[in-house]
Parts: structure tokens; sequence; C-alpha cells
């Protein structure tokens, strides 16, 4: 038995913690990496500070941890296809990922995590707040995880990107908005098992959750509230404020996340790079 390469102080009763010990712009042998692996599955997002790597770095960095997955509404709206670059420029009334959600689950696949570093950030304001999906199903009573057994819910991007969503207008960071842009859809259960802990945790987000399977959206809507809101309660959430260099690498299976749109007239930068995920069970 060795001794832990790395020290994880959490920053909150829920989830979220700071990792000590780990250069992500090093080599980083595959013990830490298993280290990190466990972190994340235990504490659902993980921060590093004081980082500083290029493109390329993060980009091997995240390949540690499976493929890259390419947003395919961000395809070829950015220098490369493997990163976005979440900018929010002085002035925009909107930000990437301003309501509660999990990334990218219209696909049938959604994204296991995502890796976020802070390039330029806000002398207050742009934190990221995160609540722990385990946490959420949890709390749910017997009788209401009875009834949300077998049920699947369907996840559109409708919501957040095409024509109709209307985003680009209020917002530096464009998606695609072209004609030739067609909604995604896709059925995923709204109680999902983690594939790596078989932990049982609660998979509906505001921005792709559109309904339930088999009912109608208005049909669906008053459940689907209920369980947006019970998502976020106080106590299943933690927050974290950026500096530059900072990096949040979140599970995109058991957390939802915020970015707060408070950062009046500032510019903040992130660039973030997705890993390839599994299909929900
Ligand atoms: C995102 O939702 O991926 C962006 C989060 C952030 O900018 O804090």
């Amino acid at each position: 038995m060795r001794n832990s390469r790395i020290a994880i102080h959490p920053i909150a009763g829920a989830l979220g913690a700071e990792i000590e010990g780990v250069w992500i712009g090093g080599d980083i042998d595959d013990a830490t990496i298993a280290e990190i692996r466990q972190a994340l599955n235990e504490h659902c997002v993980i921060f590093f500070r004081g980082q500083e790597f290029d493109a390329e770095r993060h980009k091997s960095f995240a390949r540690r941890f499976g493929d890259i997955f390419v947003h395919p509404n961000y395809r070829g709206m950015q220098e490369d296809d493997e990163i976005v670059m979440v900018r929010r420029e002085p002035g925009d009334q909107h930000i990437v990922g301003e309501d509660w959600h999990t990334d990218t689950t219209m696909v049938a696949a959604p994204p296991m995590g995502a890796i976020l570093y802070a390039i330029e950030v806000p002398p207050y304001g742009g934190d990221t707040c995160f609540a722990n999906q385990h946490l959420a199903y949890e709390a749910l009573s017997a009788g209401m995880k009875r009834m949300l057994e077998g049920l699947r819910a369907v996840h559109s991007d409708r919501l957040v990107a095409g024509p109709q969503a209307g985003r680009n207008a209020y917002r530096a960071t464009k998606v695609r908005e072209d004609a030739g842009w067609r909604e995604t859809v896709n059925t995923h259960p709204v109680v999902r098992t983690h594939p790596e802990t078989g932990k049982k945790l609660l998979f509906v987000n505001a921005a792709y959750t559109v309904g339930f399977a088999g009912m109608t959206e208005a049909e669906s809507r008053p459940l689907l509230d209920y369980l947006l809101q019970h998502g976020h309660r106080p106590e299943f959430t933690c927050r974290f404020r950026w500096q530059n260099g900072s990096v949040a690498f979140w599970d995109n299976r058991s957390v939802k996340h915020l970015a707060v749109n408070d950062a009046g007239p500032y510019r903040r930068l992130m660039r973030r790079v997705q890993i390839v995920g599994d299909i929900p069970a």
C-alpha cells in the first residue's frame, strides 16, 4: 500500500473538493490519475488551483479519462472542435450555462464529464454552482422513487441551439443557429445508475429535459418542474469562486451545474473540454 499522491479538501457538505498536489500541465502517472478519478466519483466535482496549461495539455489531461467529446452544436463554430471557449464579454445579457443543467443530454450518450479552465475571470461574480444528484435522488420519498422507476424523460436541444432558440443575439459564445441545424432528441431514464459507483441519481435538467416519454409536455410539466426545483435545493449544492488558473472537473452524470450571470461590466474567458460518456442505464 502506498501513500496518497494527492490531498483532498472538501468545500461543502454536499459535494465538491479541492485537489492539491497535481500539476495538470505536467506528466501525471497512472496511479495519480486513478486517485483523481476516485476523488471525482466520491466528490462529484473537483477543483484545482494555480494551474497553467495550453489547449494541447488540456486535451491530453482530458484523454486520460476518456475520448474527447465534440459538442455537435459548437462544431465548426470555433477554432478547434474539441474545445469550447466559453466567453462572456462586457455587455452580454446571457451566458453559456446560466440555467441549472447537465451538459448535452440530448445525445444518446451524454458526456461523462467536463474540464473547465479559467483564463480570465472577473474581479467579482462569475462563480459556478454545482448540485449533487445522488443526494437529490436519496431525498425523495419512497413513494416518489417508486413512481419514477422505469420512467424515461425526453431530452432535446431545441431550447439551447438552433434558430428558434435565438441565443446568439445576446452573448459572445455562439452556438449553431444556421438553417441546416436539426433538433436532436433522445430519451433517458429519470433515475440513472452511475456506471462507476453503482449509485442511483436523478437525471433531468432544465436546459434539455422537455417532458416524459409517453406523456404530453403539458402533462409532464408539473412533475418535471417539481423534480427540476428539487434537484438544486441549497443543501445539495456547492459554489466555486474562480481565480485565473482554476480548474473545475465535474462528473456530468452525477451533478447539475449553473454559471452565475453576474459578472457586470467584466470579461470572463474559460476553456472547456468534454469527455465521452456512455448510454445512461
Ligand atoms: C458550462 O455550463 O459548461 C459553463 C460553466 C461556466 O462557465 O461556469
